[in-house]
């Protein structure tokens, strides 16, 4: 990407689409098309074509989506899947007619079978059933990695789908109806600990093992992935397989033991209490990241220090009671 390149980042005020508008930024971009929700609903179809028609984008980070914790997720599959589909559809179908010339479609690695081998592969895609809860979700992405690889086939476009592991950073939900795990867990130690409480109650059993990349750090990888040279870009775009990559850190830890780094992080000194009566979700779920690793990418911020910055950009949003 040159640094005049006009880039369209869709979904630029969330916590992805506003980590690569940052690295853009950092990066010297200074062309990039930003519109909010408002501005363009991208679910509205002839809005999409006209926005791709007018503006002309050479790149495409496609960050806009409906996302949500397992609440969210169960309460409402419809939209779930409707939206996703909606919104994936008309900026891919938009994106091949105008000629983009690499557009790069965020997924999730809840795309990934409930019980398949660890790490993850890319190759198990599509090999076993998916989690219950948020399987609408999943199905749309899959859907949208589909479209990437069939528009490729068929129109020659050059779009990449990237599988991010779960992901935390400025700008994540802190809404305890909405949120994932470590927002949630942040605020209930941060709110535990200002109001003088002994405990906090934790979803699960704690046993589950997660993995969580910092935003920032998925927004250098997005950003890499756009700028590989053509022979490297090439070798991940080929007929025989999905144009797939996870990105992730490689390690992984469980439920309890983040729950205690977040608390110590915070400073919080009360216990966890774990509600059993609560899903725990998938067991585990990480990603084999080697196929990033090899093309030249790891990730950068350690755990504990992205746990800091976010619970650092919460209270300075005013999301979180001061310490
Ligand atoms: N968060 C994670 O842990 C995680 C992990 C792996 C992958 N991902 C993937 O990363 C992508 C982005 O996730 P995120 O966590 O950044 O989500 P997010 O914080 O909820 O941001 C999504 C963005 O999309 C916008 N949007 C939603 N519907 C729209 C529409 N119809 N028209 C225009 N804009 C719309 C939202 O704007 P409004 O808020 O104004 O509606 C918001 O700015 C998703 O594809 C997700 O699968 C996320």
């Amino acid at each position: 990407m040159e640094k005049t390149d006009r880039i369209f980042v869709a979904g630029h005020r969330g916590l992805v689409g506003s980590a690569i508008r940052r690295e853009l930024e950092r990066n010297g971009c200074s062309n990039l098309l930003l519109k909010t929700h408002a501005e363009l609903d991208l679910m509205d179809r002839s809005s999409v074509e006209r926005f791709f028609a007018r503006e002309q984008p050479r790149y495409v980070f496609l960050a806009a989506a409906k996302v949500g914790g397992i609440l969210a997720n169960n309460d409402f599959p419809a939209d779930f899947i409707r939206d996703n589909l909606e919104i994936q559809t008309n900026v891919i179908d938009a994106a091949s007619r105008a000629g983009v010339e690499r557009l790069l479609f965020l997924g999730s690695s809840c795309i990934y079978p409930k019980l398949c081998p660890q790490p993850i592969k890319e190759e198990y895609l599509l090999t076993g059933p998916l989690e219950a809860t948020n399987r609408p979700y999943s199905i749309a992405k899959i859907a949208g990695i589909e479209m990437c690889w069939s528009y490729n086939r068929q129109h020659g476009t050059r779009f990449l789908a990237a599988m991010p592991t779960n992901l935390y950073g400025p700008g994540d939900n802190f809404d305890l109806h909405k949120s994932h795990v470590l927002p949630a867990l942040i605020r209930k130690a941060a709110e535990a600990k200002a109001n003088g409480e002994r405990k906090i109650v934790v979803w699960g059993t704690g046993t589950p093992r997660r993995e969580l990349l910092y935003s920032d750090d998925l927004a250098v990888a997005c950003v890499f992935l756009m700028n590989l040279p053509e022979a490297k870009f090439r070798t991940l775009l080929n007929s025989e397989e999905p144009p797939l990559i996870n990105i992730g850190t490689g390690e992984d830890l469980t439920i309890r033991d983040l729950g205690e780094l977040v608390c110590r992080v915070i400073g919080f000194e009360g216990q966890l209490e774990f509600d059993t009566t609560k899903p725990d979700g998938t067991p585990r779920k990480l990603l084999d990241v080697s196929r990033i690793h090899a093309l030249g990418w790891r990730a950068g911020t350690s755990l504990e220090e992205g746990i800091r910055r976010t619970y650092e950009w919460a209270k300075e949003s005013f999301l979180l009671a001061p310490a």
